[in-house]
């Protein structure tokens, strides 16, 4: 497995990471056996939000982790805050509160990563800033970062902060490639020409902060898993071909897409079957070629001039 540095930190983490945002509704048990499946595939990288299951993600991850032999300090553990029942809340006295209700539930001294889970309309940076350092300064968060941020916002954060951010997580894979594709249509008068992010891909990477992909097997917004779907049958054919050059399978190539983009993106994968967690991992050290990158993007539906 590839391990990547997360931004401008010194955490060193494995290239794919495992999402437990599904994990709440299993049993401490069977979800001892996905984390001990993740690490002993090479992954040493853990996203979590406050949200995720009401809580009960963290709870259970927590009691998996006291139920197997795995230490706390081998793993890199990240949570997100700031999104309420019917709003948003980046205000100090929340953040503060929701990494509280975070280390509590996943029963540990500190957060690797504490992300910012998607934007505040309201947000005053100063106010944030605050918040980061207390956080900092108490040992209880080492690392902070964002998710779901356009360019400018990343910007008008980090003015007031510290700390550099190290992470922005955004939707990324071979279904929604727009944060690759305007750049391919630039100046057009098509859709995938519209840039919806700021150009987020490329001022993360000259700001080097990473960018983790989310649901990368998505299409649409959680609408349903690309892999093996009716309506994406040249792209599974494609991925199809590709699974067998390679000797793996065909999430295991759509993730491989993903890697093979220079920007040492970090993947977030949430399947909760340690089979699929085993097939990914195991064509991480497939690195496509500029061809089949190329064929991948078009066969999922992405055009070139
Ligand atoms: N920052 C954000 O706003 C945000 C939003 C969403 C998610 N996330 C993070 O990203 C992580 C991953 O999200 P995700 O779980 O949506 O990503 P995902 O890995 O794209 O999707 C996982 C889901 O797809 C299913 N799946 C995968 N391959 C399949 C196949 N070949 N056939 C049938 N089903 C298949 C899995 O089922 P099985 O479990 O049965 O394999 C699971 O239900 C989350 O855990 C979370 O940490 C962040």
């Amino acid at each position: 497995m590839k391990k990547i540095q997360i931004g401008q930190s010194d955490i060193v983490s494995s290239q794919i990471a495992l999402g437990c945002m599904r994990m709440a509704d299993l049993g401490v048990n069977k979800a001892s056996e996905v984390i001990e499946t993740a690490i002993d595939s090479g992954i040493n990288f853990f996203d979590h939000a406050d949200i995720y299951g009401s809580g009960q993600s963290e709870i259970i991850f927590s009691q998996a982790l006291k139920n197997s032999d795995i230490s706390r300090d081998d793993l890199i553990i990240q949570s997100k805050c700031g999104i309420r029942d019917g709003f948003y809340d980046f205000s100090k006295d929340h953040i503060i509160h929701s990494v509280e209700g975070i280390l509590e539930r996943l029963d540990t001294d500190y957060l690797d990563i504490l992300a910012l889970h998607r934007p505040d309309a309201l947000i005053e940076p100063t106010e944030v800033a605050e918040a980061f350092y207390q956080l900092k300064k108490s040992g209880k968060v080492n690392y902070f970062g964002v998710s779901n941020f356009s360019t400018s916002h990343v910007d008008l954060l980090q003015q007031a902060l510290f700390d550099k951010l190290v992470v922005n997580q955004l939707q990324f894979g071979l279904k929604h490639a727009g944060m690759v594709a305007h750049n391919m249509n630039v100046n057009m008068e098509n859709e995938t020409g519209i840039n919806r992010d700021g150009a987020v891909l490329d001022h993360m990477r000259m700001k080097n902060i990473t960018i983790q992909a989310w649901s990368p097997f998505q299409y649409g917004y959680f609408d349903g898993v690309f892999i093996d779907h009716p309506d994406f049958i040249k792209l599974n054919n494609s991925l199809e071909k590709l699974a067998q050059k390679y000797h793996v399978t065909k999430n295991g190539i759509a993730i491989a897409w993903i890697s093979r983009h220079p920007a040492n993106i970090q993947t977030i994968i949430g399947t909760m079957n340690t089979g699929r967690i085993k097939e990914v991992t195991d064509a991480s050290d497939v690195v496509l070629t500029r061809q089949e990158w190329y064929e991948l993007y078009q066969a999922a539906g992405f055009n070139l001039l």
